[in-house]
């Protein structure tokens, strides 16, 4: 494939369907949804996506009743350990962001062990957004730009140097961006970053979303004429 996308986003979406399908608790469809994210980083590797975000909590989602916040954050602490051997053997990059005040000190710890472990791996970056909301993101972002500038260089600044203040600083924009499920929405995610982000959507449910899938995607996105407002 000629154009490939440096920076892919998904919204995982669908596993509490999925699992009701089946007539199966939702942290099954959650559990399920796991493998996809291993099958899309692993596919993200091979074709050469250099990002791979993933959208597997929001702050809306603290929301939900206890044992599913739980249940989710168990899993993720589970799934991150299990898969530290397969970062380290890829060559993969991992890194959490989002509110990390809101995690445990449990889950926080292992964070930040996962990313020392893997700051030196460049082939793919997987990103985990966790406790994220975009509404959040700018509002951090504005506050420690005000407290890191003198009142003249917050008065003068421009657009893009928003960018060095938001969670994803350094990391790209979004080229494209896959949300599963059917659901045409944003759900407050990266606002700011998503500008000109090319979007997917489609009706598969994230438990089924794997690498054929993830392919069709790179495939849909290798059509799209970008024009950033000019003409072409
Ligand atoms: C996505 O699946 C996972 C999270 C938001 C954590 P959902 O849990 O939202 O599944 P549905 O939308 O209820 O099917
Ligand atoms: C969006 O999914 C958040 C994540 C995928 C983590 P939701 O299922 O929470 O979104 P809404 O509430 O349907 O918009
Ligand atoms: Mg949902």
């Amino acid at each position: 494939m000629e154009k490939i996308p440096q920076h892919v986003s998904i919204i995982m979406d669908g596993n509490g369907r999925w699992a009701k399908a089946r007539g199966l608790d939702r942290v099954k469809g959650h559990i399920e949804g796991v493998e996809s994210v291993r099958a899309c980083l692993e596919a993200a590797a091979e074709d050469g996506v250099k990002y791979l975000s993933v959208y597997a909590f929001s702050e809306e989602n603290w929301n939900r009743p206890k044992e599913e916040v739980m249940a989710l954050m168990e899993l993720m602490m589970r799934a991150m350990k299990n898969e530290l051997g397969t970062f380290l053997d890829n060559d993969i990059r991992f890194m959490v962001l989002g509110n990390r005040a809101r995690l445990s000190d449990g889950l926080n710890k292992t964070i930040d062990e996962m990313m020392a472990a893997t700051a030196g791996n460049s082939r793919t970056t997987l990103i985990l957004f966790v406790s994220y909301s975009g509404k959040w993101d700018l509002l951090q972002a504005m506050k420690k730009a005000q407290k890191e500038l003198s009142p003249e260089e917050f008065q003068a600044m421009e657009l893009p140097e928003l960018d060095r203040f938001l969670v994803t600083a350094g990391i790209p924009d979004p080229d494209l961006l896959i949300r599963t499920s059917g659901e045409l929405r944003i759900s407050n995610y990266m606002l700011w970053q998503t500008a000109y982000t090319e979007f997917y959507f489609t009706d598969v449910l994230w438990p089924d979303f794997r690498k054929p899938q993830f392919r069709e995607a790179l495939a849909a996105y290798a059509q799209r004429d970008r024009r950033y407002g000019k003409v072409k």
